[in-house]
Parts: C-alpha cells; sequence; structure tokens
C-alpha cells in the first residue's frame, strides 16, 4: 500500500460537474450524488472509472438514468465500466454523521454537521474519484430540520432557498469555480454571525460571515478584522484579488487540525477564531491573525491554483506559509516573527529531518497522506521558497509568483510547474535548487575563518547529512544544494559594517575572500536566517557577547545570544567543564542578559525574544545521542544561576512592565512579554518571590496572557498556592472549552517534579474527552513535549503516550498518529531510555488492528 509519486497517472475520467444532493440527519444522512463523467482525451483510455469510496455502501447506481447492477467494489472503491465519451453517473449512499469520531467527511460535533475532506475525506461522503486533479463545478442542495439546523451553508454562492410544510428547509449552492473534492464542505447547525463586508481593488463588494455558536460571536471581532486585513494585504502583496461575493467561515470545536481553506467556505478550529482579552493570550491573537491569513491565501495558492497530487502538498502549504509569515511580519514586528518562525522550524522540523521520518519537501512515496501534513512540507517548504525570494529580491520574485499564477490559474499544478514560473519569471537558474525539493536532511554548513594582511577569508563547507529512505527510495550519496547566505563583517571597534553581502553556497567546499580589512572583522553570518540550515563555527566567546549586544540584523542578534548558551549547556552537559570555567561562561551569559535587560534601544517584544532560552528539545538535537535528565538538569541550573544573579534587575523589569495598563499595542504587548518571562527566572532563582509576585500578578490579571503565565509559574511551584489558584481558575472559566484546555496543558507542561501523577489523575478528570482533539492535545501533547515528563527515567512518560496511541487509535487515527513521533526519536536518546521508547513502539506495533495511519508511523520509527 505504498503510493509512488512516479507512478503518476492522469485520470481515464473526469467530472466536469457534479450535483450533491444531501437529506441531513444527525444520525442519519442520505447523500445523492449526480456526476457528469467525461473521458480524459489525455487518459489512458480505459473503460473503467474508479469512483473512491471510504466506508460507504451505494444503495442506488444509475447511469444516463437506468439503474446498473454491473459495477463492483474493489476494497473500499466502486469501479464502473463505461463506453463512449460522455456520461451521467447518480449513486446513493446513507452516512451515519455522529458515529463519525475520525472527524474525516460529514461529521456532528455539538449538534451541528461538518465537514471535513483534506486529503482524503470526500471519499467517505460520496463516490468519486477522490484525487486533487479531477476538478468539477459544484451544485450542492441540502434540506433539513429547521430547527435542528437553522443555517445551510456550502461553497459558493446561495442560489435559493425555500421551507416545507413539515418543518425542513433546504438551500441550493452553486460554486462556479471548478475545484477538487478536497476543497468541498458543508455545513448544516444553529448558528449566529459576525457579518462584514470587504470591497475589493476593482470594486467587488464580499459579505464576509464568520459563523459560531450562540454566545461566541462576542468574541470573532479579532478574526474579522485579521480577515479584512489578509484580503487588503494580498491584494498589495501579491496582486490577488478575492473572486466571489461571499465569504464563509465557520467555527467548529472539534477539528482535526488547525483549519481548512474550502473555497468560499473555510471550517476552523475554534481556537483559531474566538478571542477576547479575557480568554485570550497575545500568542492565541497573534496565531489568529497567522491563520486566517493562511486559509485566505489558499484561495490563490491552493484553490485557484491546486496541486497535481499530494505528493505536491508542499506547492501549495509551503508557498501559503510563506505568504502567511510575510503577511503577520508586516501587520507586526517583522524581527520578532522571523525568530519566532525559526524556533518553530528548530523545534518541529529540524527533528524530523534528523529522524526516522524524515522526507523531502516533496515526497517521493508515501503510505497514508495525512502523515505527510508534517514541518516538513509545511514549513521547510515556505524556507525553500524564501531562499528563492533572497536570491531574486522581493521585485523579481514577484514577477515570478505573478507568471505562477498566470500560467497555471484554473489547473492542478506540480512543484516543478512553480520553479520554472519562478526561474522564467524572476530570471534566476535553478536547476541545481531543485535539490532542495528532493533531498531531505538539514544541510550542515561549518565556517573557518583566516585573516592576513589585509585579506579576510571565509572557508565553507557542506554536507547534506545522510537520511533514512523508507519504501526503497534511497539516497545514499547526496549532492551539494545552493546555499544562499547573507553576511556582514563588523568593526570590532566602531560596531559597525560595510553592508550586507548575499553570497551562494553552492559547492561543497568553497572559499570566499574580502579584502580591505586591516583588523580581523567578526563575522555575521545566515542573517535573517537566510538558509534552513545548521551552522556550525568554532568562534571565540567574545565574538558572541559582541553580535548579542551590536548585530543590527535582529535574528542574528538573537542566534548570537543562543549560540552563547547552547555552547555552554553543550560543554556543560559534556561534562568537559571545570567548576571554574562553568562559573565563568554563566557569567558571561548572566553579563549578556543583562546588557539585554538594560538596553534601552530594544523594545519589549525584542527584548523578551533575546531573553529566551534555548529549548531542550534543540539542545538535544545537538547531540549525537541525547541524555535529556543532563540537559534538564544543567538549563535549569543556569535558568536558577540567572535568576538569582539578576535578580535585582528582574525584579525592576517585573515592576516596571506590570504598571503597563493592557492594550493590544506593541508595548502593552512586549511588557505582558516580559512579565512572565520575569517570573520565569525568579522562579529558578527566587522561588519565594516567585511565588508572592506570581499571586499577585494572578489577581491582578485583566487578561489571559498575565493569568495564564501567573498560573503557569505557580503550577511549577509548591505550596497550598498552586492547587488554589488551579481551582480558581477552573472555576472561572468552567465552560469554555478553550480556557479549559489551557488549564490542562498548563499542568501537563508544568516543571512540577509530579507532573506525571498530575497527568494521569487529569486523564480521568470529568473535563477529560478522547473524543475532542483540542482537549486530548492540550493534555498529552503538553506532556509530549514536556521533556522532564515525557522522558522521566522510569518510561512512565513513554508508557502513558503509548497507551494514548493505542486507545485513540481506534476512536481518530489521524490525531492518535502525531503522537508517533516523539517515541520516534529513540536512536538520539541514551541507551536506557532508548530502549524504553522502542518497546513501547513494538506494542503499539502488536495492536491487532492499527490504522494505516499508526502502522505507517510506528514502521517506520522502529526501521
Ligand atoms: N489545508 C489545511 C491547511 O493547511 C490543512 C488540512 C489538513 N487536513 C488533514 N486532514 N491533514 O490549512
Ligand atoms: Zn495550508
Amino acid at each position: 500500500s505504498v503510493i509512488r509519486r512516479e507512478d503518476y497517472q492522469p485520470p481515464a475520467w473526469l467530472v466536469p460537474e457534479i450535483a450533491l444532493d444531501f437529506a441531513l440527519g444527525l444520525d442519519a444522512t442520505h447523500v445523492t450524488s449526480k456526476l457528469s463523467v467525461r473521458r480524459n482525451p489525455d487518459g489512458n483510455g480505459s473503460r473503467t472509472m474508479r469512483l473512491n469510496g471510504d466506508q460507504l455502501a451505494p444503495l442506488a447506481v444509475r447511469v444516463d438514468g437506468q439503474a446498473v447492477n454491473d459495477w463492483r467494489l474493489d476494497g473500499p472503491d466502486l469501479l464502473l465500466d463505461l463506453a463512449g465519451e460522455a456520461h451521467e453517473v447518480e449513486i446513493e449512499t446513507q452516512l451515519n454523521p455522529a458515529a463519525n469520531s475520525q472527524l474525516m467527511g460529514l461529521y456532528a460535533s455539538h449538534g451541528m454537521l461538518c465537514t471535513q475532506c483534506e486529503a482524503e475525506g470526500f471519499r467517505r461522503i460520496a463516490f468519486f474519484p477522490d484525487r486533487p486533479d479531477v476538478l468539477s463545478t459544484y451544485r450542492v442542495r441540502m434540506s433539513g430540520d429547521k430547527a435542528a439546523f437553522p443555517i445551510l451553508l456550502s461553497n459558493g454562492n446561495c442560489e435559493a432557498t425555500g421551507e416545507s410544510a413539515d418543518g425542513t428547509h433546504w438551500a441550493e449552492w452553486h460554486d462556479p469555480w471548478p475545484k477538487p473534492c478536497y476543497l468541498f464542505a458543508l455545513v448544516a447547525g444553529d448558528l449566529v454571525a459576525n457579518h462584514d463586508s470587504f470591497t475589493t481593488r476593482s470594486g467587488r463588494e464580499v459579505e464576509l460571515n464568520i459563523w459560531v455558536r450562540k454566545g461566541d460571536e462576542s468574541r470573532t471581532q479579532h478574526a474579522m478584522d485579521s480577515l479584512k486585513r489578509s484580503f487588503r494585504w494580498d491584494e498589495q502583496a501579491f496582486g490577488r484579488e478575492y473572486d466571489l461575493d461571499l465569504f464563509n467561515i465557520v467555527a467548529v470545536s472539534d477539528f482535526n487540525m488547525g483549519a481548512m481553506e474550502n473555497k468560499g467556505l473555510n471550517v476552523f478550529n475554534t481556537r483559531y477564531v474566538l478571542a477576547d482579552p479575557e480568554t485570550a493570550t497575545d500568542s492565541d491573537y497573534d496565531a489568529i491573525e497567522g491563520v486566517i491569513g493562511h486559509e485566505y491565501f489558499h484561495n490563490w495558492s491552493g484553490n485557484r491554483v491546486t496541486c497535481r497530487d499530494w505528493f505536491q502538498l508542499s506547492l501549495k502549504e509551503g508557498f501559503t506559509v510563506l505568504r502567511d509569515q510575510m503577511f503577520s511580519a508586516d501587520m507586526g514586528s517583522p524581527a520578532v516573527k522571523r525568530i519566532e518562525d525559526v524556533r518553530v522550524l528548530r523545534a518541529a522540523q529540524f527533528p524530523e529531518d534528523s529522524g526516522p521520518l524524515a522526507h523531502p519537501i516533496r515526497p517521493d512515496s508515501y503510505q497514508e497522506i495525512s502523515n505527510f501534513y508534517t514541518a516538513t512540507i509545511y514549513n521547510k517548504g515556505a524556507e525553500v521558497i524564501r531562499m528563492m525570494r533572497t536570491m531574486a529580491g522581493p521585485e523579481r520574485f514577484r514577477a515570478g509568483t505573478d507568471l505562477y499564477f498566470d500560467r497555471n490559474d484554473g489547473t492542478a499544478a506540480t512543484c516543478e510547474d512553480f520553479v520554472r514560473a519562478i526561474e522564467d519569471g524572476a530570471g534566476l537558474d535553478l536547476k541545481q535548487f531543485r535539490l532542495w525539493y528532493s533531498q531531505s536532511g538539514t544541510p550542515q554548513v561549518t565556517v573557518t575563518t583566516q585573516h592576513s594582511g589585509d585579506t579576510f577569508t571565509l572557508k565553507l563547507t557542506q554536507l547534506v547529512p545522510p537520511t533514512p529512505n523508507h519504501d526503497g527510495g534511497a539516497q545514499p550519496e547526496k549532492q551539494p544544494m545552493p546555499i544562499p547566505l547573507k553576511l556582514a563583517l563588523f568593526d570590532r571597534e566602531t560596531g559597525t559594517h560595510r553592508g550586507e553581502e548575499l553570497l551562494v553556497l553552492d559547492q561543497a567546499e568553497q572559499s570566499f575572500s574580502f579584502a580591505g580589512y586591516a583588523s580581523a572583522p567578526v563575522l555575521s553570518i545566515n542573517r535573517g536566517f537566510s538558509a534552513p540550515v545548521a551552522i556550525d563555527f568554532e568562534r571565540p566567546v567574545e565574538d558572541l557577547v559582541f553580535l548579542a549586544a551590536h548585530d543590527d540584523d535582529a535574528f542574528a542578534r538573537y542566534e548570537a545570544m543562543q549560540s552563547l548558551v547552547v555552547r555552554h549547556l553543550i560543554a556543560a552537559v559534556s561534562s568537559n567543564l571545570a567548576e571554574e570555567a562553568r562559573t565563568a561562561e554563566r557569567e558571561a551569559i548572566v553579563q549578556a542578559l543583562r546588557s539585554i535587560l538594560l538596553d534601552e534601544a530594544l523594545d519589549d517584544l525584542m527584548r523578551g525574544e533575546l531573553l529566551i532560552l534555548p529549548a531542550e528539545g534543540y539542545l538535544a538535537e545537538q547531540f549525537l545521542v541525547a541524555d535529556p535528565s543532563a540537559i534538564h538538569a544543567e538549563r535549569e541550573a543556569l535558568k536558577a544561576w540567572l535568576g538569582t544573579k539578576l535578580r535585582g534587575d528582574l525584579e525592576a523589569l517585573h515592576d516596571r512592565v506590570s504598571a503597563v495598563p493592557y492594550s493590544r499595542d506593541a508595548a502593552a504587548r512586549g511588557a505582558r512579554k516580559l512579565k512572565t518571562q520575569a517570573l520565569t527566572y525568579l522562579a529558578a532563582g527566587a522561588p519565594d518571590e516567585a511565588r508572592r509576585r506570581a499571586i499577585a500578578q494572578y489577581c491582578a490579571a485583566d487578561n489571559m496572557t498575565d493569568r495564564q503565565g501567573a498560573l503557569m509559574v505557580l503550577a511549577g511551584l509548591d505550596g497550598p498556592e498552586r492547587g488554589e489558584a488551579l481551582a480558581d481558575f477552573h472555576g472561572r472559566y468552567a465552560g469554555n472549552a478553550l480556557v479549559i484546555d489551557k488549564w490542562f496543558s498548563l499542568q501537563a507542561g508544568s516543571l512540577h517534579p509530579k507532573v506525571l501523577e498530575h497527568a494521569k489523575a487529569l486523564a480521568e478528570h470529568p473535563d477529560f474527552t478522547m473524543n475532542n482533539p483540542n482537549r486530548v492535545r492540550a493534555l498529552y501533547m503538553a506532556l509530549a513535549v514536556n521533556p522532564q515528563a515525557f522522558h522521566a527515567p522510569s518510561g512512565e512518560g513513554y508508557r502513558i503516550i503509548g497507551d494514548l496511541i493505542r486507545r485513540l487509535d481506534p476512536i481518530n487515527p489521524q490525531t492518535a498518529a502525531r503522537f508517533v513521533p516523539s517515541l520516534g526519536r529513540w536512536r538520539r536518546i541514551e541507551p536506557a531510555r532508548a530502549a524504553l521508547m522502542r518497546a513501547e513502539l513494538e506494542r503499539i506495533a502488536a495492536e491487532p488492528s492499527l490504522s494505516k495511519d499508526v502502522l505507517e508511523q510506528v514502521t517506520k520509527s522502529l526501521g
């Protein structure tokens, strides 16, 4: 059951039009689909039409109006032999949405009906060629009980509605834009909308609606504002205008992913829609803006130009992530946004690239496509396109994307089509650059420098590491790739440089010389994180301290600070640091952090970035085989040291930022970010002081950022206040699912030594349910990414996650499979734990009827 990219065949039959009729009911929905099918002139001429199904039974099959019975089933699919050129195929099926716990296809959530079809959910609704290169125009009729489903929505425009005497009503929708079935959507429920409108640059007036359950409408304004900003931004930044008179968003609380870009009817996880200051943190606000933008931008990068097959997923996802990153950068602080995006890439994608599930951004094979909605496809995919933009410059890149949209509008395209359009439109030669699409693994770039006379020489080498390859697609030898590196050479005395340069390393080994430097400059390299690589550069601590204080590239400054800490912790963990050296290095970090705390030229949002210590996961990545306990202990000890040595500065900081009143502007958001960071350091170095301040912050809080931050600190400390604060929080927000999710995560993600006991108790809490993916993630994902809990030496963390996967798989395989990669890291963890992790994977593998989703991840992880 391995699907290979090289096996792509165009479909034998096309479906230019489809009419769907739904008789809606929560536990019985009757579906009639009428497909106008036409032989594909570019197909192989086969008479057989494959109509994919998944747990569907055909109740009736008609061809050109006549009932037929010469169809056959091939596993879940229905095969039909058709002569001639064109036919009308009509099939009836019956669904039980209430029993659909996978949340793929048509399912029920709090009395409402909704759909999720990407990637292969449409085949759970109707027999259809469920592949993205079959594009159809959709006509949808739905009818149902008016009291239960007062609102009836689908893609495109509503063309007619009516009522019947029996209490049912109906609506007919028509979407004029041909689309693959993964973009189909239907929603029926008791919903209320925040209504608004947007006038496009050519004067089209678009009705905007954000649909939510009653009572939630007061928390939709930020999403609506973000939506209008997205419409405007895409016109200005990419010349892309909206193409229907209506744009609907529906918020659903049971949803496997973040959101879905269905044409004209985006469906969102409530967590990326609902916000107000009392219940959403500043990060929640940012995430909502980013995801609203992302789904809206898909209207062009994904919908108008879609994917030929799922191997091309990064064509729409990598590009759309880049677009949402650029949007968020333009709406806020570009410097802070870039740092955050790199942090996400390093935390989520680098481990993927160096683990058993490594795959190129355009994979060669898969078993279950749901497993390929990964940080590699999304985030590394965005970095690869960002590199093209860096090499071309913004104007030429824009010419390239204009050409891409022009050439491919209305078609199902490939990554190759994208690269070719950028080559032609931006005037780049990307022949060698295409390796970024086919080779997996994070390239390692080693830097050495030399200064003699007045010449500074940089020697760079690159290595693309071998990655495990499954399904026979081995790539033992990798080729050097073009790596665009932005750099600057700083004068040590003046703290200035002569301008940024871009060089492209495209060989295994290359030297670059810079004349006119009487004294050795300080090298700032991979500025702005111009390439998604790991830089290995042995350099004096003074140079890092210099850059941490002076670099005018925000990312490079952050990076210098990170490197200072990373190299210290690596040395400390590897225990080749004498006590005296350890103290000296810690003092250097104290000095660097103090100057960041006191630097008046820094805004607080950026100051907050510079204060973040490298994550334990990222530190573990620096070792071939990591000892999570040692990393945790050293990192905590450093934090305590910083908290003690900087106590006065941190208290002064906490006092200063606590005086800033709540607002959504950057200064106030920066203040809130620092408020909790100050508490975090104090909690490590001066816990009593931190407790006192956290209680005060909790009680004074008039917003969720402050309240959650204070509670997080209290949850990690012992004492009666811990339980009191947690109980207060739970009582205060009872009934608000998104806030109760925070209550679960914060405890499962806590530094408290009894975190595993707490997590086990939370799994028994009446508010916990396996049926809601947000709740499952709130408890178990928080635990899986909490190193001291997950990597408890007893193996209990592994056991809890292993048990979860086995229990969740029969309910929701897609979400269950998302937990496998944490156990899959075993080869990179010290032997005792590695054995426990492996044993857990084997226990899962031994389950009698695993889903394809979990089976693929577990077998690949065991290797
Ligand atoms: N296309 C959606 C997005 O990126 C994600 C949908 C993923 N769905 C899935 N079943 N894996 O916005
Ligand atoms: Zn997307």
